[in-house]
């Protein structure tokens, strides 16, 4: 049982233009505290990456993308690569439920998505999770088990040491609607068992998993309390300084081991 990083991300989505990301992230400064134990993530929008990359401390905050083209490089007009994020973010989202129902990313274009992130250098944070109406049927396990399987498909034992799961129900997101830690739970224990089918037991116990949808500080540390979570990929409530902050704070002092 060893420590393990805790991983608190903050989804801004399309908000905050360049200029009032740049004034978010200085107040953020303030009302977040750095502690070792757990990584704070950021993804801005793509236009303030750079920016944003020279004004943080990067002890403080690390910065994602929250979209990228899984080629790298050549005639894609309109795409970013990953191979461009290189040095500017060290995390990527992919898969999130916003581009698998807006603007229809399905399977094998996701699985690209995270070996492109891998073979940059940038640590593709994976977002799985059942609509409303998988989990009315039952089939969340089944969906979590599809989505991995294409997900990380050609992904190496290795590339795993990178690569991070985000469950995120998306019946939950951005709705208030949120999972209970009991859901959450079941489907962990679904995501480790689809990786140790895939990886074995010991990338399954070492792979970070995530909780994401509806996290706010009234339910952040409930979800932290969860046997085989290892952080909270958070949308609304990253985007109130002082609520991120405390929700950073709930993580320090949960300050647990976890248990696999
Ligand atoms: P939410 O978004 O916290 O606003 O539900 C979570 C996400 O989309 O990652």
């Amino acid at each position: 049982m060893a420590d393990r990083t805790i991983y608190i991300m903050g989804n801004w989505k399309m908000n905050l233009h360049v200029g009032d990301s740049s004034l978010f992230v200085h107040k953020l400064a303030s009302s977040v505290k750095s502690h070792r134990a757990i990584e704070v993530v950021l993804f801005p929008t793509m236009l303030a990456l750079q920016s944003l990359s020279l004004q943080v401390n990067h002890r403080q905050f690390k910065l994602g993308a929250q979209n990228f083209y899984w080629r790298d490089h050549g005639a894609f007009t309109g795409e970013v690569s990953a191979s461009q994020l290189r040095g500017l973010a060290k995390y990527a989202l992919v898969g999130h439920s916003e581009r698998r129902h807006v603007f229809h990313e399905h399977g094998r274009e996701i699985g690209r998505k995270v070996q492109a992130a891998v073979r940059n250098g940038i640590r593709p944070v994976l977002c799985v999770g059942e609509t409303a109406s998988e989990r009315a049927y039952g089939e969340t396990a089944d969906i979590l088990h599809d989505q991995l399987v294409a997900g990380l498909a050609n992904v190496t034992s290795e590339d795993m040491a990178e690569i991070i799961i985000a469950y995120e129900p998306v019946w939950a997101i951005g709705t208030g609607d949120n999972a209970t830690p009991k859901d959450t739970r079941s489907a962990v224990q679904a995501i480790r068992m689809q990786l140790r089918h895939l990886f074995g037991t010991t990338v399954a116990n070492a792979t970070p998993v995530l909780y994401g949808g509806s996290v706010s500080i009234d339910n952040a540390a409930s979800y932290l309390a969860v046997d085989g979570i290892d952080g909270l990929l958070i949308g609304g409530a990253s985007l109130d300084s002082r609520q991120f902050g405390a929700i950073v704070e709930a993580a320090y002092k949960q300050g647990r081991t976890t248990k696999k």
